[in-house]
């Protein structure tokens, strides 16, 4: 056959596939208070070169090899350990699975739960990526009110209940439980028991995503939901990403072993990068402890100088969240505001960035008047210096009314 016949990718997408994104790398802020950066100063970067270096001359020829899918196993024996110490989360090495960050076990449970239209319950609004990842298996995502300590229990129970009648019982609750990203706040021991019962007398899943768990900045530990249930009910995720750094791309689940096993069978990519793992187990065996009281000092101050530099430039003008731990806060401006229309024009002029409550939205369209700032990233200084700007940007795009009009 000669010549050369045209071409169409547009025919050839799988129905299943999603729209796809922009190519090319997106503007951010120097006021970035879009997304969940952890400090770019304190991580640890000579001690991850030392930690790489040692284990390269201990055991550098095994990079010949594929690693076993589960990842490199002294470092899943670190993750059962510190899971064991932190969080009443007693588990083998042999229970872990390494990921590409939290985000590829959270695809992995996705996959190996839904089919189209299962339905899945969230709160109400809930992390933007898991929320992108139950879409695209095309769950039927139900939000669950919530308040200052998570989910309201009787709205729980009356969406899952809602789902049972409708013939489309719960194949999984979401929940990140501590210091919630985007609302900030942490689930009380009550509702997560209340949480544990519920999901045994229905028989659904909990998928726990503790991401945030050891950046807690005042106030005191809250016990796991795993911890809580022993009757194998909870699925677990948890990341290095905000406790080194994301660009490590490291994080881990565990779960009832037929879980695991399935998830297991759908890991894209086989082991993680062996290279990180080495650097990342290396540096985190002796020092990482040490490391998160650091940051933890470092974000508290960032946290403290967002809440103040809110205080002066926002006043009554709007409510925000007051998070114990994590990086974010969760402001809501009055009904009707809209920042989603005023987003880009604020990060071309005012240099700001931050992301609409919208992002975060089950339903996918609630939070118009509702902006999450992350304080992770910029110095106190910046922050201070970005919220004024964000304010003033707010104002002259009519957001919100001129300060005492
Ligand atoms: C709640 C939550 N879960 C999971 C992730 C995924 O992070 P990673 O894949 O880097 O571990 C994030 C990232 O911001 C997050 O906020």
């Amino acid at each position: 056959m000669t010549g050369t016949a045209p071409l169409d990718f547009d025919r050839l997408f799988a129905r299943s596939a999603p729209a796809g994104r922009t190519l090319g790398t997106a503007r951010r802020g120097t006021y970035d208070f879009a997304v969940a950066y952890p400090d770019p100063t304190s991580i640890p970067l000579d001690e991850l070169i030392d930690g790489l270096r040692e284990a390269l001359a201990e055991e550098g020829e095994d990079l010949a090899l594929y690693a076993h899918a589960q990842g490199y196993a002294p470092l899943r024996e670190f993750v059962a350990n510190k899971l064991a110490r932190d969080r009443g989360i007693y588990v083998t090495a042999d229970d872990i699975i390494l990921g590409d960050g939290s985000g590829q076990p959270i695809h992995m449970i996705a996959e190996v739960l839904l089919d189209p239209g299962d339905t899945v319950v969230v709160e109400d609004f809930v992390y933007s990526g898991t929320l992108s990842t139950f879409r695209r298996f095309q769950a039927d995502l139900r939000g669950v009110a919530c308040d200052n300590e998570g989910m309201l229990p009787d709205a729980l129970e009356a969406v899952v209940r809602q789902a049972i009648n409708d013939g489309k019982p719960p194949k999984l609750i979401y929940t990140v439980p501590t210091f919630q990203n985007p609302q900030g706040w942490t689930m009380s021991l009550e509702r997560r028991k209340a949480l544990v019962m519920l999901a045994q007398k229905y028989g659904v899943p909990i998928l726990e995503d503790d991401c945030y768990v050891d950046l807690r900045y005042d106030g005191n530990d809250v016990p796991s939901i795993y911890s809580l249930d022993g009757t194998g009910h909870v699925l677990y995720v948890a990341s290095f990403s905000k406790i080194i750094a994301p660009g490590m791309r490291l994080g881990y689940m565990t779960a009832p072993r037929p879980m695991l096993e399935r998830a297991l069978a759908v890991k894209s990519g086989g082991a993680v990068n062996t290279f990180a793992a080495f650097a990342v187990h290396r540096y985190a065996t002796g020092q990482l402890h040490s490391h998160i009281e650091e940051i933890v000092d470092i974000q508290r101050e960032k946290r403290d100088a967002m809440l103040e530099a809110m205080e002066e430039h926002f006043g009554e003008q709007a409510t925000w969240s007051q998070p114990q731990g994590g990086l974010y806060l969760w402001v809501k401006l009055p009904p009707g505001a809209d920042v989603v229309a005023a987003r880009d024009k604020i990060l071309a002029t005012d240099d700001v960035g931050y992301l609409p409550g919208t992002n975060f939205a089950a339903d996918g369209v609630s939070g118009r008047n509702i902006m999450r700032l992350c304080f992770g990233y910029c110095t106190p200084e910046q922050i201070r210096e970005g919220i004024a700007a964000l304010a003033r940007g707010l104002r002259r795009e009519g957001v919100l009314a001129e300060a005492g009009g």
